[in-house]
């Protein structure tokens, strides 16, 4: 419902709440469309606040009674929470509320999925569940009872007590609600055990629907590599006996970490070899470190406000990210995670949508778990420990679980124990946490051939925003190494500290003019300008020994050669072919690493190039160039990748393994080039062969791309309608290798689907996600595809605000287009904005977008 007035919050008007919950006693009575939620809170005046007004949160629940102390009181009810007048000491709060799980499509508080109970309280759905102070700085012990006709009554800590259709929980560590959950329902566990390096023993339990048993063997091999993990590299042991996780289909995000009971979306746990892709299953293997990782960064220490979310986003992204690491390739996760970041975090951070790592305000906080709060604050931590080095970094880690474990912190806190740790005053490190933008960072070279000095001389400037005005200097690691004519290293990598806006650094004892290979590994996440000659990238293309520089040296080339073919419509560059080609013959490197050197810069990205150079880019000629420059590369590349093809197959039974899935990565980037000079008969044979998903898809895809994919489709629906996560794919793929011109058109043809269920997120995104991933399809000059997702828009807004909201980050670059797509761009937001009763979420998103 739409707020008359939306209410902005301010990270400078925090305030503690007036008083402490001691303990809190919950008892659900479950029922689709009348559970009855009873709470016993234990409150008492805190010391530390310096008001004292009851208020606490409610949203959309019906109040059958409330007592203090026992006897009946009438508070002061608004669509928003309750006052109400308390004794001045230690009081029992208890209360009885109505709340309908069934009728909440929003998938906020307690809501039903495929039959089964289920929560998602972060940030803010508690209040959905029942009066509470829902704010992460208020901390308790949750004892919960739960009633129903259930086999699986699940909920927080550990079980206390199990009987026919009833439960008792009790979680010892105290929490804020946010991390509150519960799951009722006919669900089959897939058990294991996992003994900590205390030698105490947890039972580790996977909850899935039953028919999905047979997917849980790779999530929970998953689940116990990080927990030991997590004990190796940063000495965090689990705290309680028992480890849940449960499987749901309507999750408006990945997944959430509430405490011993994490809930997941299932596209983001279940695999199997069949029906899930070699991405798939990495994304699953990091999504449940992410998760697990909370346990310590998130849960044990939480967040002061909301404000505070990159706190325990950030870091534990950058904990999951050295996970995988450390599980495949570093180079290839690097360049994956840069890839992905520019993709979301650069977009963002150079729009309408700008925000600090750390925001100062919002209305809906929803509406900032974002790629810069999560991503960009990975990245921050990044820097932080390249600044401050590996050992500082362990002791500094050390002490924020020492100082701050069961503490509600801030990012004062997190800086601070960097401070203790290494004496560095990281005032200005902080910009980054309150800036929002993209430093542009560029570089000259001097060379001083008399003395053998080389000179880097730097300058930054970060484009002022409405979030931040008049940005400052930040401290930027860049990592620099030096190559020499002949491609050995002259000088190994060094981290250069600048904080001025313009800086130099010198490198002596040279006999020769290197080359610089700077920002090495992205050592800070910067737009780079370096003026370096085809010849010098083609040198670090061919030499580097940084792989990430090397890979982005070929990036660089591969854009320059787009954009002359956008722009003047000129042949690919034959010097770069020709390099990239040592590199792809070149057995000494991972197939995966090789497999990403096929891979050209996104549509999206060479649209934000050409806007970054003053020009207005035309989605119709970037789409034309990309596909003229595949075409030459299938042709030029084809014996090759022929051989490619057959050299790296994968013969032995499927393993999610990185090793093999680079080789399956290397293997259909092949392919996908080679269908285009050979025909289909090379993907239609590997689509008939398949025995995993990665094989069968891929193929797929080269068949819809090459226009010769209908019989295929049809085979693939028959052999997975009723896998609704392998359905979600044959959605999403027929929309992102559908032709531009008809796009908007095929995804609208599935919105007629009889299994286009489009209250659910996954299947959602599956269509519409695809669409506004397709640049030329979504930005067709003829406007359909904008039309379309706003008729989408409108009508999910009302049933979902939280997924209806984050969608609409599609239109955030449109300000880059031409006059006549900004136009009807424009009619489409506005016609948004027009529906009644738009949500805050969406309203704060389109306003922020629209500007
Ligand atoms: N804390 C979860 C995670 O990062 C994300 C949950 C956010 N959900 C939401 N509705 N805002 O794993
Ligand atoms: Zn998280």
């Amino acid at each position: 419902m739409r707020d008359a007035t939306p209410q902005t919050i301010y990270l400078s008007d925090y305030q503690p709440f007036g008083f402490l919950v001691d303990e809190v006693a919950l008892t659900f009575d479950l029922d689709p469309h009348k559970t009855r939620v009873k709470s016993r809170i234990a409150f008492r005046p805190n010391p530390a606040a310096q008001e004292a007004d009851f208020f606490l949160h409610g949203e959309q629940l019906k109040l059958v009674s409330a007592q203090i102390d026992g006897k009946p009181v009438t508070p002061k009810v608004t669509e928003r929470g309750l006052t109400c007048d308390v004794p001045d000491g230690p009081f029992i709060w208890e209360a009885e509320v109505e709340i309908d799980p069934k009728g909440n499509t929003a998938l906020e508080g307690l809501y039903m999925s495929g039959g089964m109970y289920c929560t998602q309280c972060e940030a803010e759905g508690f209040r959905k569940i029942t009066y509470y102070p829902d704010r992460p700085d208020v901390m308790s012990v949750f004892t919960v009872t739960i009633n129903g006709p259930h086999p699986v009554l699940l909920s927080n800590g550990n079980p206390v007590a199990q009987g026919q259709n009833h439960a008792e929980w009790h979680d010892p560590w105290p929490k804020p609600a946010y991390l509150f959950a519960l799951v009722a329902g006919d669900l089959v566990a897939h058990s294991d055990r996992f003994t900590t390096m205390s030698g105490r023993e947890v039972d580790l339990n996977l909850y899935v629907r039953p028919g999905d048993e047979g997917k849980c063997a790779f999530g929970m091999e998953a689940l116990k590599a990080s927990m030991k993990w997590d004990e190796e590299v940063y000495g965090r042991e689990y705290d309680l006996d028992i480890f849940n996780i449960v499987a749901v289909d309507d999750f408006n995000m990945g997944a959430m970490e509430n405490k011993g009971l994490n809930i997941f979306n299932s596209a983001a746990v279940l695999a199997s070899p069949e029906t899930s892709t070699d991405d798939n299953f990495e994304r699953i293997e990091a999504i449940i470190a992410h998760e697990y990782f909370h346990n310590w960064t998130g849960n044990r220490i939480t967040c002061r406000d909301w404000f505070q979310l990159c706190l325990k986003e950030g870091l534990t992204v950058y904990r999951d990210a050295q996970f995988t690491s450390d599980m495949r390739s570093p180079a290839v996760k690097r360049i994956g995670d840069v890839i992905d970041l520019r993709a979301r975090q650069f977009a963002e951070d150079q729009g309408p949508l700008a925000h600090p790592v750390r925001p100062e305000s919002f209305q809906e906080i929803n509406n900032f778990y974002t790629a810069t709060v999560y991503e960009k604050g990975a990245e921050v931590i990044g820097m932080l420990k390249t600044l401050v080095g590996d050992d500082a970094y362990a002791k500094a880690l050390d002490l924020y679980f020492e100082r701050h474990d069961g503490d509600a912190a801030t990012i004062e806190n997190w800086l601070k124990v960097f401070e203790d740790t290494t004496g560095r005053d990281l005032t200005q490190f902080k910009r980054w946490y309150s800036q929002a933008g993209t430093p542009r960072l560029s570089v000259v070279e001097a060379w001083d051939a008399g003395k053998g000095i080389f000179t880097l001389t730097f300058t930054q400037h970060t484009p002022p925003s409405t979030a931040t005005l008049e940005p400052k200097p930040q401290v930027l690691p860049i990592t620099v190494g030096l190559i020499g004519a002949d491609g050995a290293e002259v000088a190994p990598s060094r981290v250069l500290e600048m904080t001025e806006a313009e800086q130099s650094f010198t490198f002596d004892g040279l006999d020769a003019r290197p080359v610089a290979s700077v920002l090495r590994g992205f050592s800070a996440p910067v737009v780079l300008d370096q003026d370096l000659s085809k010849e010098e990238r083609l040198l670090l293309l061919a030499h580097d020994s940084d792989p990430f520089n090397r890979w982005e040296a070929g990036r660089t080339l591969a854009r320059q050669s787009l954009l002359a073919a956008i722009t003047e419509n000129s042949a690919p560059d034959d010097a770069w072919l020709a390099a990239q080609r040592a590199v792809l013959e070149d057995e000494t490197l991972e197939p995966a690493y090789r497999a990403l050197m096929l891979g050209l810069p996104s549509h999206a990205d060479l649209a934000s190039t050409l806007h970054d150079a003053g020009k207005t880019p035309d989605p119709a000629a970037i789409h034309q160039a990309v596909e003229a420059t595949r075409d030459a590369m299938a042709e030029r590349f084809a014996a090759l990748l022929g051989d490619l093809y057959d050299r790296h197959r994968v013969d032995a039974p499927y393993q999610p393994n990185a090793a093999q899935s680079g080789k399956r990565a290397l293997t259909n980037a092949a392919l996908a080039l080679l269908t285009r000079v050979e025909g289909p008969a090379r993907a239609q044979a590997q689509f008939d062969d398949a025995d995993n998903m990665t094989q069968q898809l891929s193929a797929l895809a080269a068949l819809l791309r090459a226009g010769q994919g209908d019989k295929a489709l049809a085979a693939f629906e028959a052999q997975w309608r009723d896998d609704r996560l392998v359905m979600d794919k044959w959605f999403g793929l027929q929309v992102s290798q559908a032709a531009p011109e008809k796009a908007a058109e095929v995804a609208r043809r599935l919105t007629q689907h009889a299994d286009f269920n489009w209250k659910n997120p996954n299947r959602f995104r599956a269509v519409f996600g695809s669409l506004a991933m397709h640049h030329a399809g979504f930005h067709h000059e003829s406007g359909k595809g904008y039309a379309l997702l706003a008729d989408w828009l409108i009508k999910l807004d009302p049933v979902n605000p939280q997924t209806t909201a984050r969608m609409c980050s599609a239109f955030q670059t449109w300000r880059r287009y031409d006059m006549a797509r900004q136009k009807m761009i424009e009619t489409q937001l506005d016609r948004i904005l027009a529906s009644p009763d738009l949500s805050r979420d969406t309203s704060e998103m389109l306003s922020r977008i629209r500007g």
